[in-house]
């Protein structure tokens, strides 16, 4: 079996949403300080509606793969439940990722709600800060060296 699916490569090689947004209401960048990898979200929101996404990623092809698909999967949907995505749904929607790279799809993770808290943060929007609390990711202890 191949160590990528072929929805990582396509994401790898055709990323969607790729950019940067000038007019972005919340901004969420975040980096594993093990592979230096980084990753950058933007949004657009318009009453709770997530209406556009953009994200830079400096990173792994996974890294790439798993912010592209995360945009989509978010696209249109209310905040709340954007919130609500995991990364374990980003590397199923991938069709897996192999073990030393699922930490590439905890940044995707990360930085959609990173973004979503600058979106509350900017417009005094109260929040349970439970929800923003870090991922527990096994593999972003262990690896990261590699791309
Ligand atoms: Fe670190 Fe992919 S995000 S190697």
């Amino acid at each position: 079996m191949a160590l990528y699916s072929e929805k990582v490569m396509d994401h790898f090689q055709h990323p969607r949403n790729v950019g940067k947004m000038d007019d972005a209401d919340g901004i969420g960048e975040v980096g594993n300080a093990k592979c230096g990898d980084i990753m950058k979200m933007y949004l657009k929101i318009r009453d709770g509606i997530i209406t556009d996404v953009k994200f830079n990623t400096f990173g792994c092809g996974s890294a790439i793969a798993t912010s592209s698909i995360a945009t989509e999967m978010i696209k249109g949907k209310p905040v709340s439940e954007a919130l609500q995505l995991t990364n374990r749904a980003v590397v199923e929607a991938l069709d897996g990722l192999p073990a030393h790279k699922i930490h590439c799809s905890v940044l995707a993770e990360e930085a959609v709600k990173a973004a979503v808290k600058d979106y509350y943060d900017k417009n005094g929007i109260a929040y349970d800060k439970e929800q923003f609390r870090q991922v527990d990711c096994e593999s972003c202890h262990v690896h990261g060296a590699e791309s």
